[in-house]
């Protein structure tokens, strides 16, 4: 099974990645996660992802598409994936499907969490990250067990720093133009799920609900 989440900056991508790659043993691979990593580790295509993530900006297709061959190239050919965060662009779409066909590897699922882009604000600036583990809080709707601390692998949690409210405005507006093309795109391919769901349980129960339709 090998999944794509879709949806707007705080929709929930990360959020339901993580559960589903737990529930059904997937690799979740997280471009913004890698790239934030990246410039942790100060790599030199991490200072180059750092000021246009800092700016709301997308990072250039060329590094986007570098990082997920990385990912891709490491999978056991047995693995499965859920991708999260890429494609962004169309181009990213047509390139992803050409790289996936080299692998001989087909999408079965490609998800679009669907929500309200005035509710996405406040989900954002309330975000606590890990990291190292990549999981995601919401200090009112998912906080963690202890303060500040990751409960899957005890890091320190964080606020990420696109996570300005003006930052975050302009994320949702550029990501706003870019996914009504990638929507369409794969629609026309037979492969897209729309899912809304007002709570992380809710929505999450609209993706498995998909998920053994088309597996049943
Ligand atoms: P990335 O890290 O992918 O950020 P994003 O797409 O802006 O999405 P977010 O991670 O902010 O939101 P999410 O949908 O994962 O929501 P979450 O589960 O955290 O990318 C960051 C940057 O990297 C980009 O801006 C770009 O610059 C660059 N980048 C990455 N990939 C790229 C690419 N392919 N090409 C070019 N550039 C790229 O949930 C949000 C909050 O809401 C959490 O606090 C959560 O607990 C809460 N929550 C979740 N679901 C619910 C719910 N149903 N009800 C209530 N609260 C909820
Ligand atoms: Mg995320």
């Amino acid at each position: 099974m090998n999944l794509i989440l879709l949806g707007l900056p705080g929709a929930g991508k990360g959020t339901q990645a993580k559960k589903i790659s737990q529930e059904y043993k997937l690799t979740h691979i997280a471009t913004g996660d890698i790239f934030r990593r990246l410039i942790k580790d100060r790599t030199p295509l991490g200072l180059r992802a750092e000021k246009y993530i800092k700016e709301g900006r997308l990072v250039p297709d060329e590094d986007a598409v570098r990082i997920l061959r990385d990912e891709l190239s490491k999978l056991d050919i047995k693995s499965r994936f859920v991708l999260d965060g890429f494609p962004r662009t169309l181009n990213q779409a047509r390139i992803l499907t050409e790289i996936l066909e080299g692998m001989d590897i087909k999408p079965d699922l490609v998800f679009f969490i669907d929500v309200d882009p005035e509710e996405l604000v406040e989900r954002i600036s309330e975000r606590r990250v890990c990291l190292k583990c990549g999981s995601t809080y919401h200090l009112k709707h998912n906080p963690p067990q202890t303060d500040g601390i990751c409960d899957f692998c005890g890091e320190k949690l964080i606020q990420r720093n696109d996570d300005r409210e003006d930052t975050v405005r302009k994320r949702i507006q550029i990501h706003l133009k870019e996914i009504k093309e990638i929507v369409k795109y794969y629609k026309e391919k037979g492969l897209l799920e729309v899912v809304r769901g007002d709570t992380i349980e809710e929505l999450y129960g609209a993706i498995k609900k998909a998920i053994e339709v088309k597996f049943s």
